[in-house]
C-alpha cells in the first residue's frame, strides 16, 4: 500500500507523520491494540483488540464492572487525569498512535469528544456552555461564535427549546435537556469521534428518544462509541457491539449477529439476562 506524508490534526504543529493512503474506510478510524489499563495493581481493561470503522455507531456491552468506561475513558487520554491509573498497548486514530510523546491531549479530547453519564453542565449560561469550548480554542467573533452555539444546539436536538433564554443559567434545564446541552458542547468542538458512557441511562423515554435519533443523525459525519445497559438500544441504534467481561473483550461483530447468532456462550447469556 502506498503512503504519504501528512500533517495530522493531533500532532504538535509542524509535525508531519506517514499515513496509509487509498480508500478511507480501509483503515479504521480508531483502533486498540492490546490495550489494558491498570488502576493501581487493579487492571481493569485486559488485552483489548477493537477496530472503530469511520461512520459506525458501535455499542459497549457488559456487566456492571467489567471495563466499559475505563476502556472508553481510555480512547481519548481522559484517564490520564485519574491517579494510579496508567496503560500498555496501543491506540491508534486515524494510524497515529496516541500514546506518542508528539501527541498533543488537548487537541485528542477535541478530537476525540466525550459525553459522560451523568450531565455536568458548568454554572454558567446555556450559551456559555457550549461557547466553552471554541472560545479556549481562540474563537472571538461574536458572530461566528453564535453560529457555532446554534449550530450545535440545533444538531443536538435543544435549540428550539432554548432559543428565548439562552443567556440564562444551565442548571435551570432539565435531567433530559442538560444531557442534550453536553452533547451539545461536545459537538461544538467539530470533533471526528464521540464517546458516549450511558449518556440516556437518567433519561425518560422521550429524552431517550431523542438522544438515540441524534446518534442516527450524527453518524453520517462521525464515529460513535457508546455504553450502554440497555439491550434494546444497542440494537436500534448500533451498526456493531463489543460484548465485554471482567476487563476483555469477549465478543464484536456486526449488532444483528452478535443479538440473533452470538458465538460465544457468555455473549449469548448476557444478552439474554442471565448474566449482570
Ligand atoms: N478511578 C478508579 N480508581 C480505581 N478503580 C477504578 C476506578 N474506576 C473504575 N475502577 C475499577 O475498574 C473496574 C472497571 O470499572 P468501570 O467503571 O470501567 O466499569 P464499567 O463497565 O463502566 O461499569 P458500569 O457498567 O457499572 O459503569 C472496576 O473494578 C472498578 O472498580
Ligand atoms: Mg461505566
Amino acid at each position: 500500500m502506498q503512503t504519504v506524508a501528512v500533517p495530522s490534526r493531533v500532532l504538535s504543529s509542524q509535525t508531519h507523520v506517514t499515513a496509509l493512503t487509498g480508500p478511507e474506510l480501509t483503515r479504521p478510524k480508531l483502533e486498540t491494540d492490546r490495550l489494558s489499563v491498570f488502576y493501581g495493581d487493579h487492571q481493569a481493561v485486559s488485552d483489548v483488540c477493537l477496530t472503530f470503522k469511520k461512520n459506525t455507531v458501535t455499542a459497549l456491552i457488559g456487566p456492571s464492572g467489567c471495563g466499559k468506561s475505563t476502556f472508553l475513558r481510555a480512547l481519548n487520554r481522559m484517564n490520564d487525569s485519574i491517579e494510579g491509573c496508567r496503560m500498555a498497548g496501543e491506540i491508534r486514530y486515524d494510524g497515529i498512535e496516541l500514546q506518542s510523546r508528539q501527541v498533543n491531549v488537548l487537541e485528542v479530547r477535541k478530537q476525540i469528544g466525550m459525553v459522560f453519564q451523568r450531565p455536568v453542565p458548568f454554572a454558567k449560561s446555556i450559551y456559555k456552555n457550549v461557547a466553552y469550548g471554541p472560545i479556549r480554542h481562540g474563537v472571538k467573533k461574536k458572530k461566528e461564535l453564535d453560529r457555532i452555539v446554534e449550530d450545535s444546539l440545533r444538531k443536538a436536538a435543544l435549540w428550539d427549546e432554548v432559543k428565548d433564554f439562552l443567556h440564562q443559567s444551565a442548571l435551570r434545564l432539565s435531567g433530559g435537556q442538560q444531557q442534550r446541552l453536553c452533547i451539545a458542547r461536545a459537538l461544538a468542538m467539530q470533533p471526528d469521534v464521540l464517546l458516549l458512557d450511558e449518556p440516556a441511562s437518567a433519561l425518560d423515554p422521550v429524552s431517550t428518544a431523542k438522544i438515540e435519533e441524534l446518534i442516527g443523525q450524527l453518524k453520517k459525519e462521525i464515529t460513535i462509541i457508546i455504553v450502554t445497559h440497555n439491550m434494546q438500544q444497542a440494537r436500534r441504534i448500533s451498526d456493531e457491539t463489543a460484548y465485554f467481561y471482567m476487563g476483555r473483550m469477549v465478543e464484536h461483530g456486526p449488532t444483528e449477529q452478535i443479538f440473533s447468532n452470538p458465538r460465544s456462550e457468555q455473549t449469548r447469556q448476557y444478552i439474554s439476562g442471565q448474566i449482570g
